[in-house]
């Protein structure tokens, strides 16, 4: 299958088998005895331009510690984003709070500071941006609001490594920020995550709370109830050599991006999802939408599907989940208009310009009959 995300496999290169087995060889498989997990978070914290840093099990677990650093827990309310995927508002719940959902705007695809606005109240103990298929929302405005607001900013960058917001790096910007290393990232430690931060006593708090809340002595001490979420060294060994090879995969997914964008500018009814500043995303994922509406965006992955090619919808809101039934979004609609238009089309690193081509040629093929193949 010539998958969205990770097209086509293998996407793990000879170096950086080597990197995991010279982990195994050494022995040092656990976070506390290697060397990888630190050199990881310290690499991370330097390139993010943060001060702090922590490498976890995944992207979810590193919100939940975010929250629970950031003092969240039962009557708060937290801001963020309906159209993501679940754990950006999972975490929240798992905090024993309620999770609100501020509506997006066309352009980037994310929450905005007018957005944010209307749904701040005395409850809102936190706003969750999340920097959605690697476009950076717009930061200045939203700090600028949460500053005024005394609201802590948490960015969830999971997709977005490598993205920027007027020169600043994804995951430098809030008062905790994080990234997933998932297997459909842009870069894969399998399963992985790294929260960040300016302030070390919200990250400080965060690390003790993922080694099950150990105090710093000999013996095993323990006067709270803290996780096991910490990062394996050996994921850690894979996560470094990935890292080498960052931009090689954002350049990748560039030529995607405007290898569908040339190609489908004459045709009617597609549309690129836009890119506020084109130079600073990270092109995680080519996103498209139908005018036609979801019949057309059901018709164009059947299709896709029929020769073994995966696209897939856009993330479906939040509050549309049956989970969340109860919660509305408080705007526009316009996260419904996306997930009812859009499709992820395959994106992945590694797919080449001819497995392109033959994404381009059914989905040009199916439009211009009308979704008639
Ligand atoms: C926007 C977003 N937030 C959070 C996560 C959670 O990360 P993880 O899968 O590493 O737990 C993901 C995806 O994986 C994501 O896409």
């Amino acid at each position: 299958m010539l998958n969205t995300f990770f097209s086509p496999w293998p996407s793990f290169s000879a170096e950086e088998a080597e990197a995991v087995k010279q982990v195994l060889l050494s022995n040092r498989v656990n976070y506390w005895t290697g060397q990888e997990c630190r050199e990881f978070e310290c690499e991370f914290a330097g390139w993010c331009g943060s001060d702090y840093a922590v490498a976890l099990g995944n992207g979810t677990q590193a919100l939940e510690l975010a929250l629970h650093a950031l003092g969240v827990g039962p009557g708060d309310e937290v801001i963020t984003t309906p159209r993501t995927f679940i754990a950006s508002a999972s975490s929240i719940v798992m905090v024993g709070a309620k999770a609100v959902f501020a509506d997006v705007d066309l352009n980037s695809g994310n929450i905005t500071a007018e957005s944010i606005t209307a749904v701040l109240t005395a409850r809102t103990k936190a706003v969750i941006v999340v920097h959605l298929y690697g476009q950076c929302a717009e930061m200045e405005r939203i700090i600028a609001l949460c500053r005024k607001f005394g609201k802590p900013l948490v960015e969830d960058a999971a997709e977005a490594l490598g993205a920027r917001d007027h020169g600043r790096p994804a995951g430098s910007m809030g008062d905790l920020a994080f990234f997933s290393f998932n297997g459909n990232k842009i870069i894969t430690t399998s399963g992985g995550g790294m929260l960040l931060s300016h302030r070390g006593d919200l990250l400080e708090r965060a690390r003790y709370l993922s080694a099950q809340a150990r105090e710093p002595v000999r013996h095993y001490e323990h006067k709270e109830i803290g996780y096991n979420y910490r990062m394996s060294n050996v994921l850690a060994g894979l996560g470094l050599s990935q890292f080498a090879d960052l931009q090689r995969r954002i350049q990748a997914r560039r030529r995607h991006f405007e290898g569908y964008a040339t190609a489908f500018a004459g045709l009617e009814g597609i549309a690129m999802m836009p890119l506020v500043r084109p130079d600073e995303a990270n092109y995680w994922l080519s996103c498209v939408t139908l005018s036609a509406g979801a019949s057309m965006r059901d018709r164009v992955i059947a299709a896709l599907e029929a020769e073994d090619i995966e696209a897939r919808p856009l993330w479906k809101p939040l509050h549309l989940q049956p989970v969340f039934r109860d919660r509305v979004c408080y705007g526009g609609g316009l996260a419904e208009t996306l997930f009812e238009q859009g499709i992820c089309l395959p994106s992945g690193s590694g797919m080449s310009e001819s497995e392109r081509g033959r994404v381009i040629h059914l989905v040009a093929g199916l439009l211009s009959q009308g979704g008639n193949l």
